[in-house]
């Protein structure tokens, strides 16, 4: 293994054994979006400019910008010296305008955008949010798609998190930010099979759930559907009244809190989000099953769900990486 040479524009740059792309532009200070560092969101893509990139760094990618030579940095280590381009071509972003904030908990923004142009995106989906200084994360759209021009989000505080500390912090009613086009592979499509549903969320991976439920439910979805929530504590958990009142409408619709710490009041189950349904749902065959939050809940769930009968292909997950903090 070698310092690889990356040349992007004018710039030439060391990349170091067992370095990403994009660390090395980000230590030599390239302006380059990014968002996990784990390939999730797309935000780092880039474009070699001199021959295919390393198959591995285009895991994820459209066919179309993988034939370009397209890749994310996050997951490019070079196997040779590249001549590269920073961007995309089709990484589109529009413009929207702040409308509602609102806090559903103490550490989870509900957060309203209007677009000033409808987006194309079905329930579950994410799209990357970017601030005026280029700093972008992504986030799951909360809403069904009958209101596709006020995105709604859930946005939990990190401490020292620099886009989720802004928005609860510092965002006001009437700013702007831009709104890339959605991606992700946990969504709901109306006119899919009918069959039931199992959607497992810790945190304000209710998001995209939320997203869902309400969208299948708005096109009558003939099965069962099934609503896991997870937190660690009482006070990690929001929305329970909306879903219990959604639930007590639908008689397809089934909502299961959950902590997997202290007592649990009545009404809500005791232990992580993910044991409680697998134990309560021990045979899975023919079910969809949507998992998001925590990357190691997801990652967990994707087994357990199998092992219960459910097929890979039926698994639809997006893990909310969120970027280590080793460069900043
Ligand atoms: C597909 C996908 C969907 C997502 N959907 C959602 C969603 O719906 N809702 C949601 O809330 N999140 C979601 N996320 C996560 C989101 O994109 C962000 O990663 C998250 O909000 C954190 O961004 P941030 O800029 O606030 O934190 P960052 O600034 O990126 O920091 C990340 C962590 O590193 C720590 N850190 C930063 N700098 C330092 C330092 N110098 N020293 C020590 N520690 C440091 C921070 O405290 C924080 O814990 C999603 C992620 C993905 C990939
Ligand atoms: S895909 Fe590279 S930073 Fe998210």
């Amino acid at each position: 293994m070698q310092t690889r040479k990356i040349s992007v524009g004018q710039r030439e740059l060391g990349c170091r054994p067992g370095e990403s792309v994009l660390d090395a532009l980000l230590r030599e200070q390239v302006e380059i979006a990014y968002g996990c560092r784990q390939g999730a969101c797309q935000s780092c893509i880039a474009r070699s400019l001199d021959g295919a990139p390393p198959a591995a760094a285009q895991a994820g990618l459209k066919d179309v910008l993988r034939h370009q030579n397209h890749f994310l940095a996050c997951l490019c280590y070079p196997e040779r010296d590249m001549a590269i381009g920073i961007g995309s071509p089709e990484q589109r972003f529009c413009q929207a305008t702040v409308t509602g904030k609102q806090l559903l908990n103490a550490e989870t923004l509900l957060l309203t955008l209007h677009t000033d142009q409808s987006l194309d995106y079905c329930a579950g989906q994410f799209v990357n949010l970017k601030r005026g200084d280029g700093l972008q994360r992504s986030y799951s759209i909360a809403n069904n798609r009958v209101h596709a021009r006020n995105l709604t989000f859930h946005i939990r505080r990190l401490a020292g998190g620099r886009f989720s500390a802004w928005a609860h912090d510092e965002l006001k009613l009437g700013d702007l930010l831009e709104v890339s086009d959605p991606q992700g592979l946990c969504y709901y499509l109306p006119s899919g099979q009918p069959g039931n549903l199992l959607l497992i969320g810790t945190g304000s991976g209710l998001a995209p759930l939320a997203g869902i439920v309400s969208e299948a439910l708005h096109h009558d979805h003939a099965g069962q559907i099934h609503l896991y929530h997870g937190s660690r504590e009482m006070d990690g958990l929001y929305w329970v009244e909306e879903m219990r009142g959604l639930a007590a409408q639908h008689a397809n619709f089934h909502y299961t809190p959950c902590v997997s710490r202290g007592d649990a009041p009545d009404g809500v189950a005791s232990g992580r989000a993910n044991d409680v349904a697998m134990k309560q749902l021990p045979d899975l065959k023919g079910w969809r099953v949507y998992l998001c939050g925590h990357p190691d809940m997801v990652q967990q769930s994707k087994r357990q769900a199998f092992l219960n009968g459910a097929k890979f292909d039926d698994i639809y997950a997006d893990a909310f990486h969120v970027a280590s903090a080793t460069l900043d």
